[in-house]
């Protein structure tokens, strides 16, 4: 028999059965030959962009794909004022790094075996830069944690098997580096370091919410990989202390001293500087099983719901206060849909994508910042530096509901970006959306992110071999059993031929147990949900079946009665 109750991971299970047989009808359907098509033009769009960074800018970090020469730029990541920048430094094989994960869901191989033996042999990071270590972590550490996971992963078959854990010892090398910056009266960890010295004299005690609170996968993948649980320790203690910051509306600042552990800006939202702090708190929770993230997660959720939304927007607000402060959109915001499509929020995130899609198309690219209420673009941040969130979450809502709307919408992205942005050195950024300017820069993340997010939309095959959790740069992360400290046994279906009998949903969420009920059906009290806060207008109280989501133990839908609760009794 299926469970009783429904954990999250058999719910995650069951998502992906679901999702696979939708591929088996999908591949007759009318749809099948586009996404080949549309695969086969984002492919060419990541070797061009590889290829030409392997020409022109290898070992260095990045291309500048107009005058085909290359950067050092990992130095200058987070620097708006590229202030310290180092004297003898020749770049890490940034874009190289970012691209390992890429190579593999695009099935190459050999490109794959060759990158790593030359990183194996050539890179080390005893140089002397200061660097980001948010950055640092998300592309390197990120990147070489990911790609060894693949490399490890025996039914790939990549090295035939003689893999010898090359990447894992430069990820822990670099993970010691880092230890340094943890060491401060807080716990919080410094924004900079540098990798051969370590935290340097005077440095800014200034650091942002997400510097300290999305370490947390990458730092406590390495510490499962190698058996050391300091790096999973420095990660969580910071995330602790930031957790203890919160305010008693439960909202976060944006940026925060290190040393004394006060806010710096009270204002934030859910874009630059915290973005995949809330990110992290989720896929912590996916990816580590541990409860105690799902409990910060939910109700950090519920109170970005309440506080930051208005209708499909998000504005930013004062975390003292839940004042609005700040009406804009800004483009690293369209990752938040993705998100939401992890917990089955997936009306939510259809309407907020919407609006992002809707700028998109009035402009061709999303413009860095959009101000909601002069109704027009911000005055300086015209840019489009390529960015993958739109992509990120038009992926994860065609994975939720097959809607072909969505492919739609990919053929559109894909179409913009080889109009304004494809230049013979490979893809340079937009500097102003209204004029299409481009400006002499091809970013790591879009071969880490954009190409991916847009050739996984177009063929999944790679996330039917496996559960995986991306990083906020786009890097998967197999979920294995064993990372899970407590997964109860009683919760894992011994038969999956009854589970796949079950009655199809298209929505269904990865963990609606702990995310949808909407009532105590004893009390008849209604339980705050995350999965679907409506508007207050309604009361918090739903409107029509749509509202309702799907039931958490039977995965069955449920409508709303007509008192305004949602429930399942109604259903036949
Ligand atoms: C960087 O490259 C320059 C020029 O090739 C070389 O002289 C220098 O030694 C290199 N520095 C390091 C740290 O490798
Ligand atoms: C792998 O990448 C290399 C470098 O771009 C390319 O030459 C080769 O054709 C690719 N192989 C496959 C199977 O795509
Ligand atoms: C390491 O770099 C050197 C110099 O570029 C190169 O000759 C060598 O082949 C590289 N090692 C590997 C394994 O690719
Ligand atoms: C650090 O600050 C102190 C006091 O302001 C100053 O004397 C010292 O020179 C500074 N050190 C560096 C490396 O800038
Ligand atoms: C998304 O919203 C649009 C317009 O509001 C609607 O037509 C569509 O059915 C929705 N899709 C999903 C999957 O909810
Ligand atoms: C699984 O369930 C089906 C249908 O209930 C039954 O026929 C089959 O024998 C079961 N298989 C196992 C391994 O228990």
């Amino acid at each position: 028999m299926f469970p009783p109750r429904c954990h999250y991971t058999t719910c995650l299970l069951l998502f992906l059965l679901v999702l696979s047989d939708f591929t088996i009808s999908e591949s007759q359907s009318p749809w099948a030959a586009k996404k080949k098509r549309m695969r086969d033009k984002v492919r060419n769009m990541f070797y061009h962009a590889y290829d030409n960074y392997m020409t022109h800018a290898f070992p260095h970090d990045e291309l500048k794909p107009i005058s085909k020469t290359f950067t050092n730029s990992l130095s200058e990541l987070g620097n708006l004022k590229l202030e310290h920048l180092p004297q003898d430094y020749n770049g890490s094989a940034l874009t190289l790094i970012e691209s390992l994960s890429s190579l593999v869901i695009m099935g190459n191989n050999t490109e794959f075996e060759r990158a790593v033996l030359w990183l194996s042999e050539n890179l080390t990071f005893d140089v002397d830069a200061r660097i980001n270590l948010f950055e640092c972590n998300i592309r390197v550490l990120g990147g070489l944690v990911s790609a060894h996971l693949l490399a490890s992963d025996s039914s790939k078959k990549l090295f035939q098997g003689a893999y010898k854990n090359q990447l894992l010892a430069l990820a822990e090398d670099l993970g010691k580096r880092f230890l340094p910056a943890f060491d401060t009266p807080t716990g919080l960890p410094y924004a900079w370091i540098n990798l051969k010295y370590g935290v340097m004299e005077n440095e800014t005690t200034e650091t942002s919410t997400s510097g300290c609170g999305s370490l947390i996968l990458e730092m406590g993948a390495l510490s499962k990989m190698t058996g050391d649980p300091i790096y999973e320790s420095v990660a969580l203690r910071a995330l602790r202390k930031l957790w203890s910051m919160q305010s008693s509306l439960k909202l976060f600042g944006t940026t925060l001293d290190v040393a004394t552990g006060q806010w710096i800006e009270y204002s934030s939202g859910i874009g630059a500087g915290v973005d995949s702090f809330y990110e992290y708190l989720l896929k912590a929770h996916i990816l580590f099983g541990k409860e105690d993230f799902w409990k910060m997660f939910h109700s950090a959720y519920v109170a970005v719901q309440k506080y930051f939304r208005h209708g499909p927007w998000y504005h930013e607000a004062d975390m003292r206060t839940g004042r609005a402060t700040y009406w804009q959109l800004t483009s690293l915001q369209a990752f938040w849909p993705g998100l939401q499509v992890l917990i089955g929020d997936v009306i939510a995130a259809n309407s907020s994508h919407r609006e992002f899609f809707h700028v998109w198309k009035n402009y061709g690219v999303l413009p860095e910042r959009y101000l909601l209420d002069y109704q027009m673009l911000h005055p300086t941040e015209k840019y489009y530096p390529l960015r993958p969130e739109l992509a990120e979450s038009t992926f994860y809502l065609y994975q939720a509901t097959k809607d072909p709307w969505y492919i739609e919408v990919g053929e559109s992205i894909v179409n913009s970006l080889n109009l304004y942005t494809k230049v013979e050195g490979g893809f340079a950024s937009i500097k102003d959306v209204t004029t299409m300017q481009l400006e002499d820069h091809q970013h790591s993340f879009f071969l880490a992110e954009t190409c991916k997010y847009l050739y996984l939309l177009f063929d999944d095959s790679f996330v039917h071999e496996n559960n995986y959790v991306f990083t906020t740069e786009g890097h998967p992360l197999p979920v294995l059993s064993t990372w899970h400290e407590e997964l109860p046994e009683a919760y894992i279906p011994t038969n999956w031929t009854f589970v796949k009998r079950q009655p199809r949903v298209n929505r269904i969420s990865a963990m609606s147990l702990q995310v949808c009920p909407a009532m105590n059906l004893k009390s008849g009290q209604h339980i705050e949900s995350a999965c679907h806060i409506p508007d207050a207008r309604s009361n918090y109280r739903c409107l029509t079946d749509e509202d309702c989501g799907v039931d958490a133990t039977t995965c069955r839908r449920r409508s709303c009665s007509m008192a305004g609760y949602c429930g399942l009794w109604l259903i036949i």
